[in-house]
């Protein structure tokens, strides 16, 4: 299948979601997860499509993607790498695992490697303060994670990457 039969068989499930919909008022955070799950990402012409559907203005959509951090408009690696930034990991160290992150992979925040296998980003708490630093890895956890466990997790990725 191409890349672009791929992205019209994307739009058409989204478009059976929305039109599934008992009420699209008060829908749009719902929708974009969908879109998101959908994508991997949420790219400018899939935000019109879902102003167009519900037929709300663009820019509202464009402020309620940029307002919530779960909304990605780039696309991002097989992994993301998110460091918890919260109070109690920030205090056991949390931002010199980023950096040796950042260091590491030779990305900023934000930044995907140019292999697209990593994105590095941060979070605000998880809710697992008692293991804090936390650092996360798609939904795994990893728990007092110091600067010298950092090559592991790379390596860990780069173990399943492409599985
Ligand atoms: S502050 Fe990091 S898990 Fe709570």
């Amino acid at each position: 299948m191409s890349s672009t039969a791929t992205t019209q068989t994307r739009f058409e499930e989204l478009d059976r979601y929305i039109d599934a919909l008992p009420d699209r008022k008060g829908a749009l955070i719902q929708v974009l997860h969908v879109a998101q799950d959908l994508f991997g990402y949420l790219p400018q012409d899939v935000q019109m499509h879902v102003a167009r559907r519900l037929n709300i203005p663009a820019a509202k959509v464009f402020g309620v993607v940029t307002f919530y951090s779960f909304f990605n408009t780039e696309p991002r690696g097989q992994f993301t790498i998110s460091v918890c930034l919260g109070t109690a990991c920030f205090v056991r160290g949390s931002e010199d695992v980023l950096k040796e992150f950042e260091k590491q992979l030779r990305i900023g925040r934000d930044q995907t490697t140019a292999d697209n296998l990593i994105t590095l980003t941060t979070i605000r708490c998880v809710g697992a303060c008692g293991l804090a630093p936390v650092v996360m890895v798609n939904d795994r956890v990893y728990g007092r994670v110091s600067a010298k466990d950092v090559a592991s997790i790379i390596d860990d990725c780069m173990a399943q990457g492409g599985k």
